[in-house]
């Protein structure tokens, strides 16, 4: 069994996504430990107790430093024995210290297609500069941002009627669907390489 805990920063959409998976089986042999949130009003929060998943806000601000929020996370994540990081939607940089010690094990879930649109307004981006395709990416998270040693990746194609709505609706649904595949996939990894 590989234990993860899922880092988001809002709306949690794509973590609710994992855990009806894995309520549903679809994802096996996985189990959602904890989410972290770095926002109090985070709405994955509402999701989490819909769940009964365990749950901590963690507040940057209340920590001197990177190294000292993530030496607190550290923690937490040691008390539930934690496998794998998977951020969906947490809009922070990961630093050494979480990095250290989850080595190819923190995936990020990122709205394009990978070195396109990097950053955080990444949907808008592509719709702005009006490319015929965008898509969706999950990789390894490393030090820069959104470099990471890719996973999968997805491509959509942009249907020019569309409005940003329809195109951000169109990513996320994709989102829903490559998601929960790679983490399998990267689970499923893990696990081999523990026996
Ligand atoms: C998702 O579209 C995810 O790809 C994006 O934030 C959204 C979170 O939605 N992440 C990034 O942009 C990271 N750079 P959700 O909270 O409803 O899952």
């Amino acid at each position: 069994m590989v234990n993860i805990a899922v880092f988001a920063s809002g709306n949690g959409s794509n973590f609710e996504n994992i855990l009806t998976q894995i309520e549903q089986q679809a994802l096996k042999n996985v189990t959602c430990k904890l989410l972290l949130v770095d926002r109090e009003n985070a709405y994955a929060i509402q999701r989490a107790n819909n769940h009964r998943i365990s749950w901590i806000y963690m507040n940057p601000k209340a920590f001197h430093n990177k190294e000292e929020y993530e030496t607190e996370i550290l923690e937490k994540l040691k008390e539930h024995n934690i496998d794998l990081i998977v951020l969906a939607g947490y809009m922070r940089f990961i630093g050494k210290v979480l990095l250290g010690h989850f080595p190819y094990r923190i995936i990020n879930l990122h709205p394009a297609y990978l070195p396109q649109f990097p950053g955080a307004h990444s949907i808008r981006d592509a719709f702005e500069a009006h490319v015929s395709y965008t898509g969706v990416t999950v990789h390894y998270v490393d030090e820069g941002v959104d470099t990471g040693e890719i996973i999968r990746q997805e491509k959509l194609e942009i249907d020019p009627k569309w409005n940003l709505e329809e195109l951000e609706m169109h990513v996320h649904a994709l989102e829903y669907e490559l998601f929960p595949k790679v983490i399998q996939i990267v689970a499923d990894k893990l696990e081999e390489e523990s026996k």
